[in-house]
């Protein structure tokens, strides 16, 4: 099949609105927009103005209207309980119905904030979908946060509830929930005035009478007497949703999220991106706790009428690197979406693929990656060993799609190695370099969006419209900066090389250094810090931190980086996978006395660098370097 990539990325440029529009046709309205595109409202214009629609119920009452109630929504699988379960629209319905009733009766109204911090249990998904069901906005929070970071989601969102469970189950190892959900509550300053808890059989928890709610008796309840709740009519431009996201600082980023846009996107690419048929099953093997959890274990595939598959696994040791064909074959997956550290993973456990061929993958069409950089011997293992496409794709918590991609249901191009595709339509993408001038094909820069931004950007930061502005829209005025340093080439591929701030990605997952060299410096032996991503084998990036200890402080450097380990997993988490830091007598700055990260970095990588112009004292660097061979961390 020839692929219509261009001449579809063609009409968008020539009639966005156009093109948009009929997009919004695969959209149940309450009522029209009165514009596709307002130019005059929110920071750069807003989509489908005029319009209100329910999320909720595009992704599950439309399809029982339509006489597919039967057909399955949901499959949770789960081997580390031991379980797989289904649930068709209908009966997805009539659990996302009455909870709604539940959060109603807890005093959950439109525009309220609920916060969701769940294991990968469909409740998540059913929690989600009955916030936006009463046209509440839900803020999701990755079950690997510690108290520290979910207080400070608390703090920013201002929930009136909050939904968790007892426990979380990570391999080898039951993450009780409640503790960091009462020490959350306990620190931030604001109050939810109800919490609503899963008791999960790993580990049950004791319920504070007065503020929780045991959520299965509550469900079970309203289900029982047939109580339920109608999709609330929101504007298309109310948000769906907030999620935090890492930032420059330890404060995270609540991005958010419209209801009109997102979903007339989100339908878009299932049908043209992800090349999904209603009825069939789609995979993203992430966690709702992340955009593409949001985006993809969620909305999209219930948008589409796909079923979408909940796994509370990993790709390796849940048995062993055929978890993820076993899952495919179980529930005839036809594409899987994952984070290339995923592959990673299964190729080194069994770099033969032998696993691959004891599953019967009839079903399976397409491998999609995204997070992170898919390096190509990935990406040419898993072509080799799936003999499938396997399309990498470029995209951002703030976008909710992708960028760049290569768009299977439109006919795929050719792939080349090392790049997540071109534009997808929607983005007009350009490389400039630090002064906003176009720089020649092939040649690294800043990767900036003109903008507007398509359906489904976000339109703000949550409490924090100047935050917005400084930074994404004001370094290069009329582009939406990305922070993604990368190429564009002569034959108009994209190519991601770096991030041009201080995030890092661990295994697939966006984490902020300076956010852990906040939790480093609040120790009490410590002076000053840097964190530095050092490449990684499998997780593509792992933080290794440097300190320099107040003086007069004599501590046995083991020790302390037990403490700092253990700070920073308290505070920000086990998912921060912070387990280096190397002490040094000074930190390289510059003679302004900024910390020279990207040369520590460079040199942890054993990568070439230049001496930096504005060093202060280059005999740092060597004292940087020994630091790291003295614990074999270079070579
Ligand atoms: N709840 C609690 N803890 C969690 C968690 C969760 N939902 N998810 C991860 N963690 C913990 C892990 O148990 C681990 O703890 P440990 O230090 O005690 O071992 C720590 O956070 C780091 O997790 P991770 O970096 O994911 O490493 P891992 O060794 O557990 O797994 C992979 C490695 C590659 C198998 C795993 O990262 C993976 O499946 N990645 C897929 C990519 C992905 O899902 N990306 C999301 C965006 S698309
Ligand atoms: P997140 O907002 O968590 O989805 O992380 C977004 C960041 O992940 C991007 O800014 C990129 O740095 C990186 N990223 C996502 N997808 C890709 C990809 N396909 N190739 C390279 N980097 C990617």
């Amino acid at each position: 099949m020839s692929s219509a990539y261009e001449q579809t990325y063609a009409a968008w440029k020539a009639d966005p609105e156009g093109f948009w529009g009929t997009a919004a046709e695969q959209i149940d309205w309450f009522t029209s927009a009165t514009s596709v595109f307002n130019p005059d409202m929110g920071v750069y214009g807003r989509w489908f103005d005029g319009a209100t629609c329910n999320t909720c119920y595009n992704c599950l009452d439309r399809h029982v209207e339509a006489g597919h109630g039967d057909c399955i929504a949901l499959i949770y699988d789960s081997p580390v309980t031991d379980t797989v379960s289904r649930f068709t629209f209908a009966e997805a319905t009539a659990q996302v119905s009455a909870l709604a009733h539940v959060l109603r009766g807890m005093g959950v109204a439109k525009g309220d904030r609920v916060i969701i911090y769940m294991p990968m249990v469909p409740e998540a998904v059913f929690a989600m979908l009955a916030c936006t069901r009463l046209g509440a906005i839900h803020s999701v929070v990755f079950g690997g946060f510690a108290a520290g970071e979910l207080a400070t989601r608390i703090e920013d969102a201002g929930p009136k509830v909050i939904i968790s469970a007892s426990c979380g189950i990570e391999p080898g190892r039951i993450v009780a929930y409640k503790p960091l959900l009462d020490e959350a509550i306990e620190v931030a300053s604001v109050k939810p005035e109800g919490c609503l808890v899963l008791q999960r059989e790993a580990l049950a928890c004791e319920l504070i009478p007065e503020r929780d709610v045991d959520y299965a008796d509550a469900v079970e309840a309203a289900v029982a007497s047939g109580q339920g709740t109608e999709c609330v009519a929101v504007a298309a431009t109310d948000p769906a949703y907030i999620l935090y996201t890492s930032g420059t600082t330890g404060q995270p980023k609540g991005v958010v999220r419209d209801t009109g846009g997102h979903m007339v996107a989100l339908k878009w690419t299932m049908e043209h991106h992800y090349g999904l048929q209603p009825g069939e099953v789609f995979w993203a093997a992430s966690d709702v706790g992340w955009v593409v959890g949001h985006s993809y274990i969620c909305y999209g595939p219930l948008l589409h009428g796909c079923g979408t598959v909940v796994y509370e696994g990993k790709p390796v040791g849940t048995p062993d690197a055929g978890a993820f064909w076993r899952v495919i074959q179980d529930h005839k997956v036809a594409a899987l979406f994952t984070a290339p550290t995923a592959f990673r993973a299964i190729k080194k456990e069994d770099p033969q693929g032998k696993l691959i061929d004891t599953y019967d993958l009839s079903h399976f069409r397409t491998l999609f990656l995204a997070g992170e950089r898919s390096d190509p011997a990935t990406i040419e293992w898993a072509q080799e060993k799936l003999d499938r496409p396997v399309i990498d794709h470029w995209w951002q918590t703030e976008t909710g799609w992708a960028m760049s991609g290569n768009p299977v249901g439109l006919g795929a191009f050719r792939i080349k190695l090392g790049s997540p595709g071109k534009p997808m339509p929607g983005y007009d993408i350009h490389v400039l370099d630090d002064d906003g001038n176009p720089v020649p094909p092939g040649t690294l820069g800043n990767i900036v969006c003109k903008l507007p931004l398509p359906p489904s950007g976000f339109p703000t930061l949550w409490n924090a419209p100047e935050r917005f502005l400084s930074s994404y829209m004001n370094e290069f005025p009329g582009y939406y900066a990305t922070s993604d340093a990368g190429i564009i080439d002569e034959d108009g591929y994209v190519y991601i090389m770096a991030r041009t701030d201080d995030i890092i990605n661990v295994a697939g997952h966006r984490l902020s250094t300076g956010a852990m060299e906040e939790v480093i410096a609040s120790h009490p032996d410590i002076a000053e810090c840097a964190v530095v991503g050092k490449a990684d084998a499998l997780k593509g990036q792992m933080p290794l931190g440097f300190y320099v200890t107040n003086d007069g402080v004599a501590r046995d450097g083991a020790e302390l980086e037990k403490e700092l380990v253990q700070l920073v997993r308290a505070r920000i988490g086990a998912v921060a996978a912070f387990k280096t830091a190397l002490p040094v007598q000074r930190l390289p700055k510059t003679r302004s006395g900024k910390v020279l990260r990207g040369t520590i970095q460079k040199i942890a990588d054993g990568a070439d660098y230049k001496m930096p112009a504005a060093i202060d004292d280059p005999a740092i660097l060597t004292e940087v370097t020994d630091a790291l061979a003295a614990r074999s961390l270079i070579g």
